[in-house]
């Protein structure tokens, strides 16, 4: 009796919160009506389509509903209103617009690990940071990096020996390995050497926890800190945290000792030498202007930031270059035509040897378009802002499709072709800009944007210099499937053949 009592009780006050809660934001309810989307029900809005997914199915649905509904559609988790959007004059709107420059309020599930670094930073406390952290991104200072892009992916070349002839291998681990220990020594400035299985470490927790941090944002009844906090699955993910938090504290402990070996510090010429980021970072801490806890915050998303996009992107680009022979001949080409007819043993790559690489950028380039690793960008709607005709109210949350916009027709013709010439500059000319945005767009874009490219092209030209890469059997671009796990990655590991280059001409 009792039992039912407190039942009836329950579901009475549930109704009660959501009649009170539809009155109070009536009117957001009604703008958002007005928008084309699923049809949705009371409390739970569409919620109902997204339940249980994981990443696999969450991608498809989200390309299935930008199929179904012009830009700008809606779509109400519970009663989180989201507003889709997949037209270049509309993204660009939302991405340079000051209205929307804050992160969504789903990001906050991915504060616990990357706390208010500049990916998640509330807009105020961004701006500053933004600023302080932009100089260790600057092109002078990234032509200092290549010699250590070049170190790290000669190594990755060498171990990749033990795969020759072998058949097809997956090519992931190398390239994770690859964009850490660069991401250790360039951004860190680390010369220190990590252990491999460190990085295999931090790989797996990563993986795992942008899984399941996820699957928590397409599951609202989990969104509550203090229901997620009574499941397994959150002791999952403060597990995997936890062992990514002590690899960024062991950083900041070697990077703290090897400074107070050197005496650099407290040396102010720092800021001329114009070193990595974290230097950067520990200069201003001896100014009292971060805290430890800024600085960790920062670590933490920058060696995320650099390791999994770039290697997500990575994988993709091998992959293609071993099923197009004709464009990997013609990346082949493009080194010899930069270093010579005979390539000398042993070169050394040199920023402006990367410069020159343009037809590899291209490729790279229409790589990403194909399979960008942040297929979807969410932004939180501060200020009502007009969207193609429609208001989007204060309190809305707009999901960029990135991945949909991509692969569209009115501005990709045959999108599903592999064609790096897209990205010729006359063709790129004729093009909306804000139709290609791996890397974001406007004041709050990548900023690793040009050290990712630089990196990549170095590791593609080193691969290249070696080894003839290979795919028995082809896949069409539409098979090859993603799943969407805050950055995207193939469902099915990408793997491919290696043969030694012979002879080098
Ligand atoms: C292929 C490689 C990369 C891709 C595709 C990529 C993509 C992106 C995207 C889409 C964003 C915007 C995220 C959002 O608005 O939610 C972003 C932000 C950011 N990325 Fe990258 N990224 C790459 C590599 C890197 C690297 C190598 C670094 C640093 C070493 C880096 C540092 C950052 C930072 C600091 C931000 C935050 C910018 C801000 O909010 O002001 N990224 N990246």
């Amino acid at each position: 009796m009792a039992v039912i009592l407190y039942l009836s009780i329950a579901i009475l006050s549930i109704i009660l919160l959501v009649l009170f809660d539809y009155v109070k934001n009536f009117q957001f309810y009604k703008d958002g009506d007005k928008l084309p989307g699923p049809k949705a029900y009371p409390i739970i809005g569409n919620a109902h389509i997204f339940l249980g997914m994981d990443g696999n199915a969450a991608y498809d649905k989200l390309i299935e509903l930008s199929e179904q509904y012009d830009s700008p559609f809606r779509v109400w988790m519970g009663n989180q209103y989201y507003v889709g959007i997949y037209e270049s004059g509309q993204m660009k709107t939302i991405l340079t617009s000051p209205k929307t420059t804050a992160k969504a309020s789903i990001y906050d599930f991915l504060r616990p690990w990357l706390g208010n670094s500049l990916v998640l930073a509330p807009v105020p406390m961004w701006r500053v940071h933004r600023k302080i952290i932009q100089p260790a991104f600057n092109p002078q200072t990234l032509r200092k990096f290549v010699h250590i892009f070049d170190k790290h992916s000669k190594s990755i070349v060498k171990r990749m020996e033990e795969e020759l002839d072998g058949g097809e291998f997956e090519v992931r681990s190398y390239l994770g390995s690859y964009a850490l220990s660069v991401a250790l020594e360039a951004s860190m400035g680390l010369t220190e050497t990590f252990d491999p299985k460190i990085s295999a470490d931090y790989g797996e927790c990563a993986d795992r926890a942008f899984k399941l941090i996820t699957k928590r944002g397409f599951t609202p009844l989990l969104h509550p800190d203090k229901i997620f906090n009574l499941t397994k699955m959150a002791k999952d993910v403060y597990r995997c945290i936890e062992v990514m938090h002590s690899i960024s504290h062991s950083i900041i402990a070697k990077k703290k000792n090897e400074l107070e070996k050197h005496d650099e510090l407290k040396n102010d010429e720092i800021e001329n030498k114009r070193k990595g980021f974290l230097d950067i970072l520990l200069n201003l801490q001896d100014k009292q202007k971060l805290s430890d806890q800024q600085i960790c915050d920062e670590v933490n998303f920058m060696v995320v930031a650099a390791y999994d996009t770039v290697s997500a992107s990575l994988q993709y680009v091998l992959l293609m270059l071993a099923s197009y022979p004709d464009v990997q001949e013609k990346v082949y080409q493009e080194l010899k035509h930069i270093y010579g007819e005979v390539i000398p043993e042993n070169i050394l790559f040199a920023s402006d040897d990367l410069k020159e690489m343009r037809y590899t950028e291209r490729v790279i380039q229409e790589s990403l378009r194909l399979f960008p690793p942040i297929g979807f960008l969410l932004r939180k709607v501060e200020e009502d802002l007009e969207v193609g005709g429609y208001i989007l109210p204060k309190g809305c949350t707009t999901y960029l499709a990135i991945a949909k916009v991509h692969r569209d027709e009115k501005y990709w013709p045959d999108p599903l072709k592999f064609d790096p010439d897209r990205f010729l500059p006359e063709e790129v000319a004729k093009r909306d800009a804000y139709c290609f945005l791996p890397f974001s767009g406007g004041p709050r874009n990548c900023l690793g944007h040009l050290y990712g490219m630089m990196e990549m092209k170095t590791l593609v030209a080193r691969i290249l210099l070696e080894y003839v890469l290979k795919k028995k059997h082809v896949q069409p671009i539409e098979n090859i499937r993603q799943r969407m796990e805050v950055v995207s990655h193939p469902i099915e590991p990408i793997k491919i053949e290696i043969v030694r280059r012979l002879p080098k001409t």
